[in-house]
């Protein structure tokens, strides 16, 4: 396949001479190392970073493969690897800074960390009960009490597990059911474009039928006036104030749970992505130093939201890990204006910056001239993650923004690989617009070709896979070990060994770069929020009028995938009505999933394009949702004639 050969950006001598990795060299070498000795690799850096209680036998088990352990009968705590072990040196250095919708602020110095989440952990295990183990529900907005709320957990070894607060009641109460939760933590609500928005009532929603549910702890954020249920529902503010400073820290295995997050995956329900203890710290840590190379006193700033991997790892434990300063925003990047996130870059001299192609693009489109109205002199390294970048977003990024002297680390990864596993390093990497370029040191990254196993060549595609198990990836499956399995190691073996296979598709350029090409199974990617079409169209099909519906992702120029869906309803929609049907539709989603996975298409079918075996033929539907010419043979539908049907319907 010949191709335009993509131009290449070094990366900038200045920042390179004090990075941790400075060059190409240095990179070469650490993955030889691991290549030569992994289990001796990933020691040395275990024993380097990690402060340890109890240090452990054997670096990794995989006598159970594809179940692995890492760092076996190691003992230590994260929020002493986050917070206790800084304080020495740290206690007055800014752990968190926070920036409200409506501009407030607040610093919070590691010592105020270590506090509240001290007094937080004791409100948990004290007047709510929670002990090791069991599994708290976090439904809450971009507050710092969101991150207390993570780190108490972590403290008294309870499972937390994160709901993104776009999710709907539904959505909410399904998770709190699979992992079997007791307590929810949530906020009366926050600010969102200058004015409240709530989350309590959801939360009430949620939990108006049987739960596992025993107690709903809200912190007052917005003050708006909210419902209390007496017996179930405290308040924060209230009784966070009887509590001690001190709490001790619980003595966690390296392979104790340390949090779940619900992904969406090509069939079925979301499920529950289990992390576990010293291998995800210890993973958030170093890539935290490789990919973002914070030194002691920048300020680094990831907007993600904390319901995401993204806000996991490298809002809260990556930097607290490594003893940084981050930046947490409750607002969006275009309120008041597209130039939000420059001002605050300019503020408070922010040196590393992390968003999606998503906002990228919007803060391009609504405010191309924004970036050169503020003084971003301070940035060194731009990050992004979620989705493929497109060169023209990614050139404005570098050029507008990071002032063509900023790295530009294009992170792949997922909620499954618990940090970053293909980036540029921003010292050493020479980069080239829309390429992740290299699995990072330690990581057994590789294109694979899914049918022989084989990796493929330079200039070929394949499926990107991992062939060796790595310290955070992912544990399990909450509840379903063998859906953990059959999702991950089910498709693709090298040498006869099934391997981890990331669900995207991905391509080596002919030096040997890596661009991900995107999923290779039924998940699309929504303004870089993950969705399978199957859940998509288990919401749909909640209207009762709807007989049967096929979802299929399409371009979408800001959000990188739209949602298209094809419905054929029971009772044939009035001419005239499908528009009030669409909304209708749509209504429902919110319902069962969230405002972010409404349809931005929604076409009303007699018909869909089945096989004689009743198998829908969504390939055929991406290309009639593009608009392409249909190149599949369709002579083995069950009825052929209803693609020109539905192609006149698309584009009438
Ligand atoms: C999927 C994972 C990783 C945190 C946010 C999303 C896509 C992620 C990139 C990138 C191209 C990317 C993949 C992946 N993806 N980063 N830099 N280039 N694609 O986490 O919700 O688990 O989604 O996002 O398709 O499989 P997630």
């Amino acid at each position: 396949m010949s191709e335009v050969k993509k131009p290449v950006f070094q990366p900038n001598p200045q920042f390179a001479a004090t990075a941790r990795i400075k060059n190409m060299d240095e990179y070469l070498a650490l993955q030889k190392m691991a290549e030569e000795d992994y289990e001796g690799f990933w020691d040395k850096f275990a024993k380097e970073k990690i402060d340890w209680i109890k240090p452990y036998t054997q670096v990794l088990d995989e006598s159970d493969t594809p179940f692995c352990k890492w760092f076996v009968n190691g003992k230590l705590n994260v929020t002493h690897q986050c917070i206790d072990r800084h304080l020495a040196t740290r206690k007055d250095k800014a752990a968190i800074i926070f920036e409200g919708d409506r501009g407030d602020k607040q610093t919070i110095t590691y010592l105020e960390l270590s506090h509240s989440v001290n007094k937080f952990a004791n409100l948990l295990k004290n007047d709510f009960g929670v002990k090791k183990g069991d599994r708290v529900v976090i439904y809450m907005p971009m507050i710092p009490e969101a991150a207390y709320a993570m780190l108490a957990c972590a403290r008294i070894g309870a499972i937390h597990s994160i709901v993104f607060g776009g999710f709907s009641s539904e959505a909410l109460k399904d998770r709190i059911e699979d992992a079997d939760a007791k307590v929810v933590i949530t906020a009366d609500g926050a600010f969102r474009k200058g004015k409240p928005y709530m989350l309590k009532s959801v939360v009430d929603e949620a939990l108006s039928q049987k739960s596992p549910v025993q107690k709903v702890l809200v912190v007052q954020r917005n003050n708006e006036e909210i419902t209390w249920i007496a017996g179930r529902d405290y308040s924060y503010n209230e009784l966070i104030k009887n509590q001690s400073n001190e709490c001790e820290a619980e003595v966690m295995d390296s392979e104790d749970p340390l949090f779940l997050l619900y992904t969406s995956g090509s069939t079925g329900k979301p499920k529950g992505v289990q992390h576990n203890t010293a291998g995800y710290i210890l993973w958030a840590q170093m890539t935290m130093e490789w990919v973002f190379d914070v030194k002691e006193n920048d300020i680094y700033w990831c907007t993600a939201d904390i319901g995401w991997i993204t806000g996991h790892t490298y809002i809260v434990y990556g930097p607290l890990a490594m003893g940084a300063t981050t930046v947490m925003f409750e607002g969006v990047p275009t309120y008041p204006d597209a130039g939000r996130p420059w001002k605050m870059v300019e503020e408070y001299k922010i040196n590393q910056f992390y968003t999606a192609p998503t906002a990228i693009r919007v803060l391009h489109k609504t405010g191309e001239n924004e970036p050169a109205k503020y003084d971003l002199s301070s940035l060194k390294v731009l990050g992004t993650v979620g989705e493929p970048i497109d060169p023209p977003a990614w050139k404005w990024y570098y050029e507008a923004v990071g002032g063509s002297k900023c790295a530009i680390v294009d992170t792949y990864w997922q909620t499954e690989t618990g940090g970053h596993i293909i980036s540029p390093l921003p010292g050493a990497t020479p980069m080239k617009p829309g390429c992740a370029t290299f699995p990072l040191p330690g990581i057994m990254g590789e294109i694979l070709d899914p049918q022989t196993g084989q990796k493929v060549g330079l200039g070929e595609s394949g499926y990107m896979c991992i062939t060796r198990p790595w310290p955070a990836m992912i544990r399990g499956v909450w509840g379903d070990p063998q859906r953990f399995v059959k999702a991950y190691f089910g498709d693709i073996k090298k040498e006869g060994k099934a391997v981890y296979f990331t669900g995207d598709g991905a391509h080596y350029d002919e030096d040997g770069y890596i661009t991900i090409t995107g999923r290779t199974d039924d998940v699309i990617n929504v303004s870089g929020h993950r969705l399978g079409t199957a859940e998509v169209e288990a919401a749909c099909a909640k209207h009762p009028n709807v007989a049967e519906v096929a979802v299929v992702g399409k371009p979408h120029a800001l959000k990188g995938e739209g949602i298209f869906a094809y419905i054929m309803m029971k009772d044939e929609v009035p001419f005239g009505e499908e528009i009030e049907m669409a909304k209708e539709i749509n209504k429902v989603i919110i319902q069962e999933i969230g405002n972010f996975a409404t349809c931005d298409d929604i076409v009303f079918v007699p018909g869909l394009p089945k096989t004689r075996s009743g198998k829908i033929m969504r390939r055929i539907l991406r290309s009639i949702a593009k608009g392409e010419a249909i190149t599949q043979d369709i002579s083995t539908l069950e009825d052929p004639s209803i693609v020109a049907t539905i192609e006149a319907k698309v584009k009438g």
